[in-house]
């Protein structure tokens, strides 16, 4: 098989047609084609148009695709939506773009991946720059990445029928319907689509399951350090958010029509250079502000998050098989993030988010006091506490969330829910290494994507160690793909089964050089402390 291959790359090397066209496709909208990557193994079709949005369906659902005459050159990835990306405001509003990737020599139809991207909801795009197709395109499968709506283009939530919120999320939802109507043509399998996402991607997955759009459309879905019920995947004062922004331009209004006139007029580049961090505060919200929303709905229009998520998973009992996970040090991004300022800004504060709700001022106090016990002890909170800092971050950000979430699941659901932990520190964990905290042990946030993605900004040379990880993780991914179990049987680099969680028993695979199930949950105590708390005091009535 693979020498036949190999003679076949040979063949196509020599016959220079490599970067060539792809085979065209034609699918509901034309015909089109792209080009064959520079190793001769994939057909890569980038750029197609899945909506548009233009300035009358800003802040909206977007429209519907194009339609064309003629052969569309699928050839162009570099289509992002506008955003400040702290250095240039890059980006144009009719972003709306979706890259397949197929593997030439695999037998079809092919289970397909839909990966959607991560960036904190305002940074971020579906290119192979970051995410390239390579590893999983390996073990035969499909991939599918697409740019969204980001920042306020994506998340004005206004409460009018002009800014009803989401765009961002109804986005991902064509994307997502747009694949399942069109991927045959490209020799996918309509039956067998699975959504992974990390991060923001992971949060915006999640909402989209806990909203019951999804159901019959994917099948699976890999839920990486992102959850619906986790506080900053919903803003709980979105039209404060637009009136401070456009304070920051001298505008002074509340008013929902007001803010919506001035934002409607503004170019998408004036719109994604206004501010997309609030100030910090007496609680311990994340500073993002351009977030998904409760929507009031509106006649006419599809509305997707109407109640709270932890609310809608239990209206919307899903079928869709899920693997749910976070990483053991997510919270060094947020400690390096926090820098000084943030750090001592904490002391004193409320250690919880506005996700929760409590009758009294004095009760607010006490939980806090609760919390700073358990992981200060009687210190103070200063620039010598960034460990355990990290240990909070971590915990109610990610980590509880991601196994409250997992709990409630898998009490409504009929498929199975499967949990993992991922620990490894290898050279491709590069958020870790580009923040610097190169000597502490374990996974920051985001730093399992380069085990799953071979993303051209890390052009280092591959030792042997995380060439055993990166086939671990995508023969995981993929075989969940393809079985919906991720390990359906031992092999030399999988030598372990992976249970899945059972009603009001969370199970962990521990993914690391060594691979185990842990019955145990990653940090009991901490655990037993926040569900005390969430059940006490979580906000679920709107
Ligand atoms: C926006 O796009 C829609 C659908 O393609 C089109 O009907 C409409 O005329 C466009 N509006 C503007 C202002 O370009
Ligand atoms: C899951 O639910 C959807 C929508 O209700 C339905 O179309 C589909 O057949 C269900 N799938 C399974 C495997 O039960
Ligand atoms: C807060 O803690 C104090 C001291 O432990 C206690 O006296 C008080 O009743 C608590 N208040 C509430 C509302 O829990
Ligand atoms: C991994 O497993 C081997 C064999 O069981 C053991 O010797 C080693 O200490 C383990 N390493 C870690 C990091 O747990």
């Amino acid at each position: 098989m693979r020498t036949s291959k190999n003679i076949v790359l040979f063949t196509l090397i020599v016959m220079n047609f490599v970067d060539q066209p792809t085979p065209e496709v034609t699918i509901e909208q034309g015909t089109l084609s792209g080009r064959i990557s520079a190793n001769g193994l994939v057909f890569e079709y980038l750029g197609i148009p899945y909506a548009t949005t233009n300035q009358s369906s800003r802040f909206k659902e977007p429209f519907p695709p194009p339609k064309w005459e003629g052969v569309f050159r699928a050839t162009d990835d570099s289509t992002a939506c506008p955003q400040d990306n702290f250095l240039v405001i890059r980006g144009t509003e009719d972003c709306l773009k979706i890259n397949v990737f197929v593997p030439v020599y695999a037998e079809r139809p092919l289970p397909v991946m839909v990966f959607v991207h991560g960036g904190a909801f305002f940074l971020g795009d579906g290119g192979k720059v970051f995410y390239g197709p390579q590893f999983l395109l390996n073990h035969d499968v499909i991939l599918v990445t697409f740019n969204y709506r980001l920042g306020i283009l994506g998340f004005l939530c206004l409460g009018i029928k002009e800014a009803p919120g989401n765009a961002g999320l109804k986005d991902q939802l064509a994307a997502l319907r747009w694949v399942k109507r069109n991927i045959e043509a490209f020799g996918g399998d309509s039956n067998r689509i699975t959504v992974f996402g990390v991060s923001a991607g992971a949060a915006s997955i999640s909402l989209l399951i806990a909203s019951g759009k999804v159901d019959g459309i994917i099948h699976r879905a890999i839920i990486q350090s992102g959850s619906a019920v986790a506080h900053w995947s919903i803003t709980r004062k979105p039209v404060w958010v637009a009136s401070y922004v456009l304070k920051s331009l001298g505008h002074d209004t509340k008013d929902p029509h007001e803010l919506y006139n001035i934002l409607s007029k503004m170019s998408s580049r004036e719109l994604a250079a206004l501010p997309h961090e609030k100030p910090l505060e007496p609680y311990l919200d994340t500073q993002l502000i351009h977030l998904p929303c409760i929507e009031k709905p509106f006649p006419g229009t599809e509305s997707l998050i109407t109640d709270y998520p932890f609310n809608l998973f239990k209206k919307n009992p899903t079928n869709i098989s899920i693997i749910h996970g976070t990483n053991s040090e997510e919270g060094l991004f947020f400690v390096a993030y926090d820098e000084e300022e943030g750090i001592k800004h904490r002391d004193g504060k409320f250690l919880m988010a506005t996700d929760l709700e409590f009758e009294t001022c004095e009760e607010a106090v006490n939980v806090s006091k609760v919390i700073h016990k358990f992981y200060f002890g009687d210190k103070r909170i200063n620039t010598e506490s960034i460990m355990e800092l990290s240990e909070l971050y971590k915990h109610i950000h990610f980590e509880m969330p991601s196994i409250i979430e997992s709990e409630i699941i898998s009490e409504v659901s009929s498929a199975p829910v499967y949990n993992y932990y991922f620990k490894y520190f290898g050279k491709r964990n590069y958020l870790k290494l580009s923040l610097g905290f190169d000597d502490s042990e374990g996974a920051c946030h985001g730093d399992e994507l380069l085990y799953i993605f071979d993303a051209m900004f890390w052009p280092f040379k591959i030792d042997d160690e995380d060439k055993l990880m990166i086939e671990r993780m995508t023969g995981m991914w993929t075989n969940f793909a393809k079985y919906g179990d991720p390990t359906p049987e031992k092999t030399e680099s999988l030598p372990i089964k992976w249970y899945p969680s059972s009603k009001g028993k969370i199970k962990f695979l521990h993914i690391d050089k060594n691979m185990s199930m842990e019955n145990d949950m990653p940090s009991p105590e901490a655990y037993r402390m926040w569900k005390d708390i969430y059940t006490k005091y979580y906000r679920t009535k709107l």
